[in-house]
């Protein structure tokens, strides 16, 4: 369960305001496994609405879906209907640090933007990252790959213009997010060889959406990125005070533009990989 969004809520939206992102980075580290991709039974850990799911149903052999959130799977059981009864696909309610699949039965694994949801414990050394990587090497075959799609914490700090707006929730979420670094060593510990990481520069999470610098102030915009909910009511009454003052000065795209020009150069994803020993 994620410990600050509330996903049973955000299921009704998040299709509108969110994609399926770097899917294609995505199918060619999986192309990787000398079984073709096509051969491949792929798990989607942390599912949510099945937009990964549904945008890679067709390149591999069988999907094996989980998420915690009632309501994000009832979203992608409508949406991958026929594939569930084609029986190409099957969807769990569970924790991915408790995947109800049998043991060395996935060829590979992917996890887009859901470890940052883990209630870790940093100071302990990610006991929950562990958990959850320990498990991933327990489902794959040996030689079986994982992707992780995170953002990373330049990413956190350079990739987004309006999370200048609440500095403190980019604060927030980069404590609870594993950098790059630090995935790749629990990743080690958890029995995976080969790592590497890979930034996507030109893909932008919400698409074009996200250059609509007015629709800020539209709760269901601000509901395609779960930081906000890492704001204090304080925090976001004061942030989107100072956009309405940037809107009525005619500033806001200025706004925007003055503090997207850093993502040019650090994009707002990155796709850690790795190859189960
Ligand atoms: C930002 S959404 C990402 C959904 C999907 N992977 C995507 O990229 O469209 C995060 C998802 O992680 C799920 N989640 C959080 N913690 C989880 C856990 N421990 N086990 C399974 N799912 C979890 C939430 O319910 C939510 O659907």
């Amino acid at each position: 369960m994620s410990h600050y969004e509330n996903y049973s809520r955000t299921s009704a939206t998040y299709d509108r305001t969110r994609q399926a992102q770097g899917v294609e980075i995505i199918r060619r580290l999986l192309s990787h496994n000398p079984l073709p991709l096509s051969e491949q039974v792929l798990v989607d850990a942390g599912c949510g609405t099945g937009q990964y799911s549904a945008a890679l149903i067709d390149s591999v052999q069988h999907i094996q879906a989980i998420d915690l959130n009632p309501g994000m799977l009832t979203v992608a059981g409508n949406k991958l209907q026929a594939q569930i009864a084609a029986g190409n696909i099957e969807l769990h309610q569970g924790s991915i640090d408790q995947l109800p699949i049998d043991a060395e039965s996935a060829d590979a694994v992917m996890v887009n933007q859901v470890l940052h949801h883990l209630a870790d414990d940093v100071t302990a050394g990610w006991p929950l990252h562990q958990r959850v990587f320990a498990e991933f090497a327990r489902v794959l075959k040996p030689g079986g790959m994982v992707v992780i799609n995170s953002c990373s914490h330049s990413q956190l700090e350079r990739g987004f213009w309006f999370y200048h707006l609440i500095p403190e929730a980019v604060d927030r979420v980069q404590q609870r997010t594993a950098d790059l670094d630090v995935l790749g060593s629990l990743l080690q510990h958890s029995g995976f060889g080969e790592i590497g990481h890979e930034t996507a520069i030109d893909i932008i999470m919400q698409g074009d959406a996200y250059f609509d610098a007015d629709r800020v102030l539209d709760p269901q915009w601000r509901d395609g990125d779960s930081i906000w909910a890492l704001a204090t009511q304080a925090e976001r009454d004061n942030a989107l005070q100072k956009v309405r003052t940037l809107v009525d000065e005619g500033e806001l795209h200025r706004f925007m533009q003055r503090h997207d020009e850093t993502r040019l150069q650090s994009g707002q994803l990155s796709f850690t990989w790795a190859v189960l020993a």
